[in-house]
């Protein structure tokens, strides 16, 4: 594909129809643009400050294929390095979490504070008096910022501030952090897997309702085992919406019983009082409508490009790598509030293993859905991948295709043309 086709990639036509061209799960030099365009150009999701509580924390983790430390300073601030010694750029963390005061470098043997700082240089005798060790530090991607917590970096030292970036994401992120009285941690541990499929097809599966009852037959007979009626998810209530800049959600009457704080019939008697009394908390902290909206519905975020809040029963988030066009690795953590019941506490974990864990109801079903794409996608003769549901009504429901649409055009425009990262001209269109 040359790219000055890259306009040809998205056909968003006056009639309502939009089609994607198959080449952009598949061309490898477009791969190579995107990770240009989007990925070096884009806040991209680090971690969560509460993976790391205590000073001295540090994880090491891949995003958008750097190597990177994510770590809390002595000081407490949460800091992010690229991994790279500064002597002959070995990695001078190789572990993969833990609690340090310093990263000391296998090879040589320079040593680094939580701060970044050069603290040890052996053999610092025989270097040059000229050479300045406060130049020597660990080095920061070019912007690293947070929201309530969720932890972005940006490779692209002219983005837009965070706060612009996440747009109206931002409310749905509070819609998810205030329903925790005390604050919210990750519970200990992720879940990683890998797909050989392209990341934009788990992007957008992540906010499709459509593909829920035909794909996830198994979980909802599941379902109908516990009593919980799902029969009619095309008509599931709820909707998707634009929330500017990529970034779309689905939000939708929960079927299923919430921890927080959705009493449902399969749950034991003796918990009813505690899930009331939350509920009545959320109320009255937050009013009627939104405790309703926090409590009794479920939501799908994707923040444009590769960050997805699912709170479901669990809170769970998701991240992707792509390292190569037909392959992406995922992380999953859960997120919960502090000091919750046992109770609630079994039951998200429970849900965030059997629904989206990898070897839960939903993942396998979907992973299979994506590599059923990818492989059909060798067929180069069958063009355009539809994505026209619902797009002529005023309102999309959350079984339409609104929030697909949304992710790709943010995609088309920033495919052709990285720059619009650069002004608040990046909002497109933003709905509460
Ligand atoms: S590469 Fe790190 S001390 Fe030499
Ligand atoms: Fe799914």
């Amino acid at each position: 594909m040359s790219l000055n086709t890259m306009s040809d990639m998205i056909q968003d036509t006056s009639a309502g129809l939009f089609k994607v061209h198959q080449s952009v799960f598949t061309d490898p030099e477009l791969f190579v643009r995107e990770q240009e365009t989007i990925f070096n150009n884009c806040w991209i999701y680090v971690g969560h400050e509460a993976e790391i509580p205590k000073s001295g924390n540090f994880i090491a983790r891949t995003v958008v294929g750097r190597k990177i430390i994510f770590v809390r300073d002595s000081k407490g601030q949460v800091r992010v390095f690229f991994n790279t010694c500064r002597h002959w750029g070995a990695m001078v963390c190789r572990h993969h979490r833990g609690t340090t005061t310093s990263f000391q470098c296998f090879y040589h043997g320079w040593t680094y504070n939580t701060s970044g700082h050069l603290i040890g240089l052996p053999d610092k005798d025989a270097y040059p008096d000229t050479m300045d060790r406060e130049d020597l530090g660990l080095v920061s991607p070019p912007k690293v910022d947070s929201y309530r917590g969720f932890v972005f970096m940006s490779l692209n030292s002219a983005i837009i501030s965070l706060h612009d970036y996440l747009a109206g994401a931002k409310k749905y992120i509070d819609l998810v952090v205030d329903q925790a009285i005390d604050g919210m941690e990750i519970i200990g541990g992720e879940q990683k897997y890998g797909s050989r499929a392209n990341w934009k097809l788990l992007a957008v599966n992540s906010v499709d309702v459509y593909h829920a009852a035909p794909a996830h037959q198994t979980y909802f007979e599941y379902l109908k085992s516990i009593g919980v009626d799902f029969s009619n998810s095309y008509r599931l209530p709820g909707k998707a919406m634009d929330l500017g800049n990529g970034h779309t959600v689905v939000e939708f009457e929960a079927p299923w019983g919430r921890p927080i704080a959705k009493w449902a019939p399969y749950f034991p008697s003796e918990q009813q009082p505690e899930i009331e009394k939350t509920r009545l908390l959320l109320e009255a902290r937050y009013g009627l409508d939104r405790a309703y909206r926090m409590t009794q519905t479920s939501r799908n975020m994707l923040i444009f490009p590769n960050l997805n809040i699912n709170d479901h029963v669990a809170i769970v988030i998701r991240t992707y790598n792509a390292p190569s066009p037909d392959s992406m690795e995922v992380t999953n953590w859960a997120l919960a509030p502090k000091n919750e019941s046992g109770f609630n506490r079994a039951l998200r974990l429970d849900n965030f293993l059997t629904f989206l864990g990898p070897g839960g109801f939903a993942t396998p079903d979907d992973v299979e859905a994506f590599e059923s794409c990818q492989r059909a996608f060798a067929n180069r003769e069958v063009t355009w991948v539809d994505v026209s549901k619902g797009a002529s009504k005023q309102e999309a429901a959350a079984t339409d295709e609104l929030q697909m649409r949304v992710f790709w055009r943010q995609w088309h425009r920033l495919i052709q043309n990285p720059e619009l990262t650069h002004s608040n001209a990046l909002v497109t269109t933003a709905q509460p």
